[in-house]
């Protein structure tokens, strides 16, 4: 983009973010942060700003006002690399607001990992399920939370170091996996939640059996046939547990026999101890509560995405660190955009690509073949 860097005090000014003060001599001066780097990142302008006096928040607060000093279509505020600072980054071009079709998701490298979409600095937005842990993703109906795991389930279709596994309540997500490996693992519909208790428990059962062949190894890292990387997918799961309560209501199950507290109970195991020994758990809802996932789990699930949701509440619990504009800018999030969060990386806006239900059964039932390294 072109900016001119002569016209920060004026743009700095405009927004409220400098200050009046005295110079030695008593004269009334005006103080402007001070641009300490300037990034160009995919067209758009990286600022590092040492802040006078303001935090970090009075920029958040003031980021529409900056967007339109700056002539930008917004900008967004991050914590800058040294203590203190600030990082703008001017968003020229609106990755957020583009349409991108995806057809194949596989990324060719290391790890196993995903095509997902563009950050709103334009870089990539990939998943490595290798590397990343469990994953968190709530959105409102028709936020887009389906589309995401077609891009996360499409790409590791075709590979056999990789398995897919869980509950599908839908039976939507399943559908083209019927005749790939460890159908045993998988459940479509909500008509037998005593299978999805069993399945899940099954789950546990390959984790216990993989920490105990640990020997001397503290995490399990290279995935093959024989070992696969297991995804565990929970989709809906808050109408996994819905209905696996009226089961457990319906056949008046005593205490001791009911489903979904051994549902809940096996999915918290497979968060806490799963990761080590290559289980990554993706459980999707429409808001993530604390009765769906307690604080404990919640803790564990270190990718977290946000989509459209209407309640702030929803978006703190998965953010707490997320600026104070990001609540209010979730309410009215088009499908495909969204607010992730992943370790060691701050929370950054990012637009999914747009996976067709059409192109995700072609990549995973191998008629639209994904490019896997051999
Ligand atoms: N990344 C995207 N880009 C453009 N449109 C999208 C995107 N994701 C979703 N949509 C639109 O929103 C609709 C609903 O998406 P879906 O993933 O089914 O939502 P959810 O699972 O959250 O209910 C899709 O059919 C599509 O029209
Ligand atoms: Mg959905």
């Amino acid at each position: 983009m072109k900016l001119a860097l002569r016209d920060w005090p004026e743009v700095a000014e405009r927004s409220g973010l400098t200050r009046r003060a005295r110079d030695q001599h008593g004269a009334s001066v005006r103080e402007v942060p001070l641009v300490r780097h300037v990034d160009l990142n995919n067209g758009n302008a990286v600022l590092e700003v040492e802040p006078v006096g303001g935090s970090i928040a009075e920029y958040s607060a003031r980021a529409a006002a900056l967007a339109g000093a700056f002539g930008a279509v917004r900008v967004s505020i991050e914590p800058g690399r040294s203590p203190g600072m600030v990082r703008l980054t001017v968003v020229d071009a609106d990755p957020l607001s583009d349409t991108r079709v995806s057809t194949n998701p596989y990324v060719v490298g290391d790890g196993v990992r995903v095509a997902l979409g563009v950050f709103e600095d334009g870089s990539p937005w990939e998943h490595d399920w290798v590397d990343a842990s469990h994953v968190a993703l709530q959105g409102a109906t028709r936020s887009g939370k389906s589309v995401i795991t077609y891009s996360l389930l499409g790409g590791v279709a075709g590979r056999d170091d990789v398995i897919v596994t869980g509950v599908d309540p839908t039976g939507v997500l399943f559908r083209p996996w019927l005749n790939h490996p460890a159908s045993d693992l998988r459940v479509s519909g909500t008509r037998d939640m005593s299978a999805a208790a069993a399945v899940l428990h099954r789950l546990t059962e390959i984790v216990d059996a993989r920490i105990a062949a640990l020997g001397d190894r503290d995490k399990v890292e290279a995935f093959s046939a024989e070992e696969p990387l297991l995804l565990v997918v929970l989709e809906e799961y808050p109408g996994v547990l819905a209905a696996s309560m009226a089961e457990d209501a319906g056949q008046a199950r005593k205490p001791a026999e009911r489903v979904q507290p051994r549902i809940k109970r096996s999915v918290q195991r497979l968060v806490q101890e799963g990761a080590k020994v290559g289980v990554r758990v993706l459980i999707l809802a429409q808001r993530m509560d604390a009765e769906i996932i307690g604080g404990a789990e919640r803790s564990n699930l270190g990718t977290r995405v946000s989509m459209r949701v209407d309640a702030p509440e929803a978006v703190r619990m998965l953010h707490p660190q997320a600026p104070q504009d990001v609540p209010e800018r979730m309410t009215y999030a088009s499908p495909g955009v969204a607010y992730v969060d992943v370790p060691g990386r701050g929370g950054r806006w990012t637009k999914a690509n747009l996976m067709e239900y059409g192109d995700y059964l072609a990549v995973v039932r191998g008629e639209n073949k994904n490019v896997v390294p051999s």
